[in-house]
């Protein structure tokens, strides 16, 4: 693994250097194979956005499919209709506690309220800090305000996508009490050293895993780094359940007072002396269960998850590596001892400089190839009027004054479909896409 995060593949890259160019676009034609195009005559395909022939013609319509359900979720469903009653739940809850060994695990409606039911269970004083990515959601950001917690927004790591641990650091206060890490469209934050921090500091790490179930670092299951982590289920996701959502925790009075908070029917069925048995009948106001349906979907796709996420990652991976051969390409950082997985979308970084293209014509170049790619500009958290406004707050939200990282993601990161079935002929159609307009860089870069 090379310092920018991509696999070297000296062969294509030396291949690409000798060839150059003109070499480059004849392979994008197809014309020719990699290892007779130095030796080609030099003709490159007229782009499709000047009238020549798209690079891209497979069919793209079930390539991004998602989610994919089949006859045993139909048949359990069916069944359930027929029968109707709240087991699945339990076995929805006991099937990821086996794939995931989360000693406690409980399933809600949705994610927000998985993650809603842990800042509750986190149970900090308030005006506790938990510290957060200002490039994430408003998900488990805006609930804080529930219990008078505070986010305090820092910058993105501009390779990742993720917390920047420097940042991170910096923020550290006595009022901290936690770090939340996201996981940004299935890239797994540096775990081992937001968990060394948190430890030196005496803070708690959390985790909002909604993009990333399955996802490792090392040998460790994301979700379960942390004190507790909370899913979304929500149909894109990695786990699709339509809409649901789960929380794991390691400690028995975490899960409690969460399960407590949104199931008034389930605090009699805690051990005798459980300080929250006693809310039986009312819980806290809220009522957070996952509907059994969506409990039925999540428990099926589960058994598969490990094998999708293996075969989507191999399929991305083999795109990437080829096209972040060329100048100024590159892909969203994968550092040592991470082992991601894809959530709907794959970000590339165009470098301006380097490719002497402007993100804005790859992205018109490509599109006219016939590629479903947009700039991928992200409104971060602190730009929302809910985090300026004393009204919604007990204790206001600490916002940036600045985000360098953030706004470089903005002005460089590019959005590739994630395609969620096997599709040899698209990714090599995708691939020579990108070769074919990089062999157009001089000219586009002059428009
Ligand atoms: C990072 C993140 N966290 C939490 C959620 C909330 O999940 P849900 O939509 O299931 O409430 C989402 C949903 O998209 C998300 O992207």
């Amino acid at each position: 693994m090379e310092a920018n995060g991509n696999h070297t593949n000296a062969t294509r890259r030396d291949f690409l250097k000798t060839a150059g160019v003109l070499g480059a676009g004849l392979v994008a034609s197809g014309a020719v194979s990699p290892a007779h195009a130095a030796d080609a005559p030099r003709k490159v395909e007229t782009l499709a956005m000047n009238g020549g022939p798209k690079a891209i013609t497979a069919p793209a319509a079930d390539a991004t499919k998602w989610p994919i359900y089949g006859d045993e979720e139909i048949d359990l469903v069916t069944k359930l209709l027929r029968n109707p009653g709240y087991g699945p739940v339990a076995e929805f809850e006991d099937a990821w506690k086996a794939q995931f060994g989360s000693p406690f695990a409980k399933a809600h409606c949705n994610g927000t309220n998985a993650l809603t039911s842990m800042l509750f269970a986190c149970d900090y004083p308030e005006g506790s800090e938990i510290i957060v990515c200002d490039y994430s959601t408003w998900f488990p950001l805006v609930p804080m305000r529930l219990f008078g917690l505070v986010p305090v927004l820092v910058d993105a790591n501009p390779r990742t996508m993720n917390i920047d641990l420097e940042a991170f650091k910096k923020a550290i206060t006595p009022k901290t009490r936690a770090v939340l890490a996201v996981h940004w469209y299935g890239m797994p934050c540096d775990m081992e050293e937001i968990g060394a921090i948190a430890k030196e500091r005496g803070i708690d790490v959390l985790e909002d895993a909604s993009h990333a179930h399955g996802a490792k670092v090392k040998d460790t299951w994301i979700g379960n780094w942390g004190r507790m982590a909370g899913f979304s289920l929500q149909s894109t996701k990695p786990l699709p359940a339509i809409e649901g959502g789960i929380a794991v925790y390691k400690e028995r009075g975490d899960y409690e007072r969460a399960v407590a908070y949104g199931n008034y029917d389930l605090p009699g069925s805690f051990p005798e002396d459980s300080p929250y048995r006693k809310y039986q009948g009312t819980a806290f106001g809220s009522k957070l269960r996952i509907h059994p349906v969506a409990a039925i979907l999540a428990r099926v796709q589960l058994r598969d998850l490990v094998k999708r996420n293996t075969e989507g990652v191999a399929q991305m991976k083999q795109l990437n590596d080829r096209i972040t051969q060329l100048p100024g390409l590159t892909a969203q950082y994968e550092g040592p001892g991470i082992h991601r997985v894809y959530y709907s979308r794959n970000f590339l970084y165009v470098d301006a400089k380097q490719s002497g293209m402007s993100r804005d014509k790859v992205v018109e170049a490509l599109k006219a190839e016939g590629m479903d790619v947009a700039a991928y500009t992200l409104k971060l958290q602190h730009e929302y009027p809910i985090y300026r406004e004393d009204k919604w707050w007990r204790h206001m939200p600490v916002l940036p004054t600045e985000t360098p990282a953030c706004d470089e993601l903005n002005g460089k990161t590019i959005s590739l479909p994630y395609f969620t079935s096997a599709q040899p002929e698209l990714v090599e159609q995708y691939a020579a896409a990108f070769e074919k307009v990089w062999a157009h860089k001089d000219s586009l870069g002059k428009g």
